[in-house]
């Protein structure tokens, strides 16, 4: 069943129910600020940090769902309503929410009255712009009154959720003309706050929660609405929020439009005060002044839709197939686009407070971005290489508003230092700048020690060396991809964090998958080091390689496919032998990808194993049989019920390396078929069960062994979007970027006869076309001539290449 559809054209995704059956999201913003914003209106707003900074207030895991947002109530004749359907419920005579590419537009019509709301976050600004525009579609003329609100968080969001009896003490507005300024703890260390505007003169306002709603109310009957007038408080202490009251006259065919503007100011230190006690708002000012008029606003969108074309058009496919060119062109690299700027912190399922950005998962949201914004790729890189030890170990987090590592969950996830490898590789057979790789860059955030970037790869590469265990494979530490093995933990205590607790020695428990990506990344540290000249080191790191590849095979495999790891008593993890957990997905990907075992044959079995025990209907599960009962020795994999999350769960994120593997082995038929069982837009037609956003890939879809096999969860956030995009676009499409040209190497099944890919490289232009004649071998033709191999050397910034491609 079906909740909306794509419109293609405009890039958006129309959803024409406002009861979805999960809240529906959007995106605001690409650089500095942020916002979440659903199909009722829900959501927040936060500059750079969503713990840190957070301007408006959301309520996690509330009844009903979805509480806390940009809310606009009309008050007409003793009636009102919303026209995003929440929070007031009252039915809408028509409904239609477009999410597009940073920017949401709700519109709401009841009883003759048409409602537009526009929502976005302008380029290079610090503010949400909301334009409401009303439309009286009726014979009879109308008055009505507009109410907007929005609720201001005290700022730190853990704080503001948490510190109670200091916080109903603490907040402070300040009221001028149709601004209200929210400036809770400006009187001491902080010299930033929020303001809420809007461009027209208002008949009335609130700042105080319990004047705007009733202290017994929900958002559905706020008292100010419900009476239609509004009791222009001064908020102090208690919950500060921003509403204005604006009446408007509309004839029948009237149209009236006002806009606001939310937005967020810091003061330099000396600039805090424009007289005792009064904020300095010049910057306020200066931000409202640009955003005055309506024509303003469409100035500001259409930049922003600019932006947007722009950046997309860096790789875009025109197929037969319109879902995996919506994908491919539009929803996948939006999707990376946001995970990149957001990492895990800020989502419907992501509170924006427990994580920061990911170690790992930053290193890999950049393979799926890397193309779109390569300069905001090479200062993430850099920053991520800042946490790192001088040991090569990592910090697996960091907060982006300061960049450094969090303590409380330290370092010891002995995967973490091999993607930075991988991140930076792939930025340089982007840009083909190796300069990156000279540059200096603090340990530990502590610039006294710095040392290049190359160097960080090379302790990335040597930690894993200088930690094997007992057969030689890499020692797990804290956990690996799977954060949820946890094969040192031994943890007895409820509540107890199964990643930081490490109650043991931690010198034996090995991970083959470690293993399988120091295979597979290995080599592109070595390619590195010789566009640095140092082939010796090159030759040193090819030898460490091949002698782990051995390795795997000996210690690593099972019989039919690639064991899981070897436990801290050195027992078998997914293994024929086990009870529970035989096997898992992730050595089989990233071994295969590694090219372990293709050329003797253990890299086919292993993939029919995949496909005999892991696939779904509805994707490929991580492990099976699924933990019955919890293990203490392997730690929160087997806390969770059968088929949920790493137990045995759909963990979208490793499915596309089974995607890659099966074109490694040349087996396009499987490779495509994976890809299609998750790609969002191929499961539209199965929202309600799927539930989560069909324009988005979910982290987690319940597996064969759950009660609700096929439902989503954590949409948005998540190292799938990158993944996917690579095996669709690079090895699927099988086009991607190396270090001296454009690989071409398309796996393709039956279903695409021909298809046309643009890819834009170091400023050229390659028009790729391709035919599907089913060799299974790739010809080039490079402007009208044929080429060995599969390379196009790079040409000439600014110059437009033709390929011809049959395969
Ligand atoms: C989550 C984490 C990621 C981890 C994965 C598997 O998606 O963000 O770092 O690899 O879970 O546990
Ligand atoms: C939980 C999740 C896992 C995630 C981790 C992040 O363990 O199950 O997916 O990676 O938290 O800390």
């Amino acid at each position: 069943m079906q909740f909306g559809h794509f419109d293609d054209s405009n890039k958006e995704y129309v959803i024409t129910t406002p009861k979805t059956p999960y809240p529906w999201i959007n995106y605001l913003g690409s650089e500095n600020f942020f916002g979440l914003v659903s199909n009722q209106a829900g959501g927040y707003c936060f500059y750079q940090d969503a713990r840190l900074r957070r301007l408006t207030r959301y309520r996690y895991n509330n009844v009903p769902t979805d509480v806390g947002g940009r809310y606009f109530y009309i008050h007409e004749a003793g009636d009102y309503w919303t026209p995003s359907w929440g929070p007031s419920k009252k039915e809408l005579d028509a409904y239609e929410c477009r999410h597009g590419l940073g920017y949401t537009k709700i519109s709401g019509t009841r009883g003759g009255l048409k409602a537009d709301l526009l929502f976005f976050v302008p380029m290079g600004e610090t503010c949400e712009v909301h334009q409401v525009t009303l439309k009286n579609e009726s014979k009879q003329k109308k008055s009505v009154k507009l109410f907007s609100f929005i609720e201001f968080c005290l700022w730190n969001a853990q704080d503001d959720g948490t510190n109670f009896q200091r916080n109903f003490s603490t907040g402070e507005v300040e009221v001028v003309g149709s601004t209200l300024y929210h400036k809770t703890e400006y009187r001491e260390r902080r010299n930033h706050y929020a303001f809420y505007h809007v461009n027209a003169k208002v008949a009335g306002f609130d700042t105080d929660r319990e004047t705007f709603l009733g202290l017994y109310n929900g958002f559905s009957e706020p008292d100010v609405v419900t009476r239609g007038k509004s009791g222009n408080s001064v908020a102090s202490g208690w919950s500060p929020i921003g509403s204005h009251c604006l009446e408007a006259e509309l004839a029948p065919g009237e149209e009236r439009t006002f806009v606001f503007v939310l937005g967020y100011v810091e003061n330099p230190q000396a600039e805090k005060w424009a007289s005792p006690g009064i904020i300095n708002k010049v910057r306020a000012e200066r931000l409202i002044e640009k955003f005055a008029t309506s024509e303003q606003v469409a100035g500001e969108l259409a930049k922003l839709k600019q932006h947007w074309q722009n950046l997309l058009s860096g790789y875009s496919i025109k197929s037969s197939d319109e879902k995996l060119d919506r994908m491919v062109n539009i929803w996948n690299q939006y999707q990376c686009m946001v995970t990149f700027n957001m990492s895990r912190s800020a989502s419907y399922f992501e509170s924006g407070i427990g994580r920061g950005m990911g170690f790992r998962d930053s290193n890999q949201d950049l393979l799926g971005f890397v193309h779109l914004v390569p300069e905001r790729a090479r200062e993430r890189i850099l920053d991520i290489a800042a946490t790192q030890f001088d040991d090569g170990s990592a910090y697996h987090q960091y907060q982006p508003l300061t960049k450094r590592g969090n303590n409380e969950v330290g370092s010891g996830f002995n995967d973490d230092p091999l993607w930075l490898i991988l991140g930076t590789a792939a930025y340089i057979k982007e840009t083909g700048d190796a300069s990156i790789l000279d540059e200096q860059v603090p340990f530990d955030n502590d610039a006294s020690k710095a040392a290049s970037l190359l160097e960080h790869c090379k302790r990335s590469f040597d930690h894993v060396i200088k930690n094997l265990g007992p057969h030689g494979l890499p020692l797990i530490g804290r956990a690996d991809w799977n954060d949820c093995l946890n094969l040192n933990c031994f943890s007895e205590t409820p509540g107890e964090s199964f990643q930081t607790t490490e109650n043991r020695e931690g010198r034996t428990a090995e991970s083959i998958f470690i293993a399988g990506m120091f295979v597979a990344i290995g080599p592109e540290y070595a390619a590195l080091a010789e566009l640095r000249g140092q082939t010796t080191e090159a030759a040193r790191v090819r030898s460490e390689v091949a002698k782990m590849s051995e390795v795997v095979l000996k210690h690593g495999w099972d019989g039919n496919w690639f064991l899981r790891a070897y436990d801290f008593f050195g027992n078998k993890v997914g293994s024929k032998e086990c009870k529970d957990g035989q096997i898992f997905i992730e050595p089989q990907g990233y071994c295969v990808m590694a090219g372990i075992g293709v050329a003797t044959g253990e890299a086919k079995k292993a993939l029919d194993a995949v496909k005999e025990r892991l696939d779904t209907k509805y994707g490929i599960v991580l492990n099976n049989p699924p933990y019955a009962e919890y293990h203490l020795e392997l730690g929160e994999i087997s806390s969770y019920p059968p088929g949920y999350k790493e137990n045995a769960g759909i963990f979208c994120h490793n499915n596309p390396w089974i995607m890659i593997a099966e074109t490694v082995i040349g087996r396009a038929d499987r490779a495509w078929e994976y890809y299609r069982k998750i790609a969002p837009a191929y499961l539209e037609e199965i929202s309600e069960i799927h539930r989560t956003e069909p324009y988005v890939y979910s982290q987690m879809i319940a597996g064969k062994d759950a009660v609700r096999h096929g439902e989503a969860k954590n949409s948005w956030l998540t190292g799938t979007a990158a993944w996917n995009f690579v095996a669709v676009s690079q090895h699927l499409l099988g086009v991607r970027t190396d270090y001296t040209g454009l690989r071409i190497e398309p796996c393709l099944d039956k279903s695409l006869s021909s298809f046309t890919v643009t890819r834009r490289a170091r400023g050229a232009t390659y028009v790729i076309r391709v035919k599907n004649e089913g060799t299974g071998k790739v010809a080039l033709k490079v402007n009208g001539s044929a080429i060995e191999g599969t390379l196009v050397p790079y040409a000439k910034s600014g110059e437009t290449v033709q390929v011809e491609c049959s395969v």
